[in-house]
């Protein structure tokens, strides 16, 4: 039998509130600990910054004051619950080595949903911008040999390859290319939570980004992030344009909480490190509370069930991530030439100098030598002879297989790059 969050008896809000000593936890240590472990933490401090962000909202948009305390009460604990994860991060992991996690999360946190995923328009989205995330991987751990002299694998445990994806000077497109179509109430829970959960993931890297681009202590660094950062709020326009866009404030706050719900029951179930396994079921009880919480609200506020909008509360399969190397490399095959047209993906060399992507890239990219992304490798590669790289065998794209040379053509259009020649 699964495990059906609303059939447990929940705590009321003020239980699970915790003292000001309680609000910071002990750091893991990042030499010994499971990148996965650090990948989960990363996941539940996205998916708390998530939900606070969604209450705020929330509150903003309704006039009854009741209600509004009701929310508040919710939101004071999701904050100490993010207090509580954020502070796992230990004082002598750079900002740069947390980037690499992030990225990490983005490539594996990706594939473990696109490969249940039954919906096509969203398993579509999820390949795309796994190729994306992917490359910024490797432009990142090419940044990180090149600064502090550490090798990326040693960060990601071997459990992802590191080269290039769709080099990331191919990923600026027209805002008009990143909006998809949404789901809607029809679709599987799992659909909706892998929705709300990657969103949530590509949101929280969006938001690092913004916040640390310019603390990074180069200018090289720096500049590599507001890239990249821009790349990121393509991907959160392009999941948030998924979510179901036909729910009410009270609904959508339900399906937040059995998310979080979800989530942190994945992680307990999934987690190596027995210290913060415990503390995945702590939080997971709160969440449940918090659930239950939210169904009452839905009840009183907008006369109606939990179970209408969730008819069977029993989580689906678990998230569970683990290295799966050769779906990635499929995904590369298949897909590393496509760029977005509207809806739709198609190949950059198919489309005209008329093309919304042409025209952006025509503002955006005055010069290829001046991209921060494609700079950093030719850095790399004027220092050191070749680039830096974690891989298991050829790329699967001749194309991207030269490690002597940047490519900046896959997934562009050709012409592009010839006039801007560098
Ligand atoms: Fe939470
Ligand atoms: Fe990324
Ligand atoms: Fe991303
Ligand atoms: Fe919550």
């Amino acid at each position: 039998m699964g495990m059906n969050p609303f059939e447990l008896k929940p705590k009321n809000i003020e239980e699970t509130y915790v003292d000001i000593k309680n609000l910071s936890s002990k750091p893991y240590n990042k030499n010994s600990t499971d990148p996965y472990t650090k990948l989960r933490v990363i996941l539940a401090n996205g998916a708390e910054f998530e939900q606070v962000w969604f209450g705020h909202q929330l509150s903003r948009r309704t006039s009854d004051n009741e209600l509004r305390r009701q929310v508040a009460a919710i939101r004071r604990s999701e904050q100490q619950q993010q207090k509580r994860i954020s502070s796992l991060k230990p004082i002598n992991e750079s900002i740069l080595e947390h980037t690499i996690g992030y990225e990490m999360l983005a490539v594996d946190l990706t594939i473990a949903l696109a490969k249940h995923e039954e919906n096509e328009v969203v398993q579509k989205a999820l390949n795309f911008a796994l190729l994306e995330d992917f490359d910024h991987l490797y432009r990142y751990a090419n940044l990180l040999e090149e600064d502090k002299g550490i090798k990326a694998e040693k960060l990601v445990g071997k459990y992802v390859e590191i080269m290039p994806g769709r080099p990331t000077i191919s990923e600026h497109r027209h805002p008009h290319d990143d909006i998809r179509n949404h789901i809607t109430d029809k679709d599987s829970l799992l659909t909706k939570l892998n929705v709300g959960i990657i969103t949530a993931a590509e949101q929280q890297t969006m938001n690092y980004y913004m916040n640390n681009a310019i603390f990074y202590d180069n200018e090289m660094g720096r500049k590599l992030y507001s890239e990249i950062a821009m790349i990121e709020e393509q991907h959160v326009t392009q999941y948030g344009g998924l979510m179901n866009t036909k729910t009410t404030w009270l609904e959508c706050l339900l399906m937040h909480e059995y998310t979080e719900c979800y989530l942190y029951y994945s992680n307990y179930e999934t987690e190596t490190d027995e210290r913060i396994k415990a503390l995945w079921e702590e939080l997971f009880e709160q969440e449940v509370a918090h659930l239950h919480k939210a169904a009452n609200l839905l009840q009183e506020y907008d006369n109606k069930q939990w179970e209408q909008i969730i008819p069977d509360g029993t989580f689906p399969e678990l998230l569970k991530l683990t290295p799966d190397k050769e779906y990635l490399r499929g995904v590369i095959k298949d897909s590393v030439y496509l760029t977005a047209d509207k809806e739709d993906y198609i190949e950059a060399k198919r489309l005209g100098e008329d093309s919304d992507f042409y025209k952006f890239q025509q503002i955006f990219i005055k010069k290829d030598a001046d991209v921060p992304s494609h700079k950093v490798i030719k850095n790399h590669i004027a220092q050191k002879g070749e680039d830096y790289r974690y891989q298991k065998g050829e790329h699967p794209t001749d194309e991207l297989n030269d490690r002597k040379e940047d490519n900046t053509s896959v997934g562009r259009i050709t012409g592009i790059s010839d006039k801007n020649n560098d």
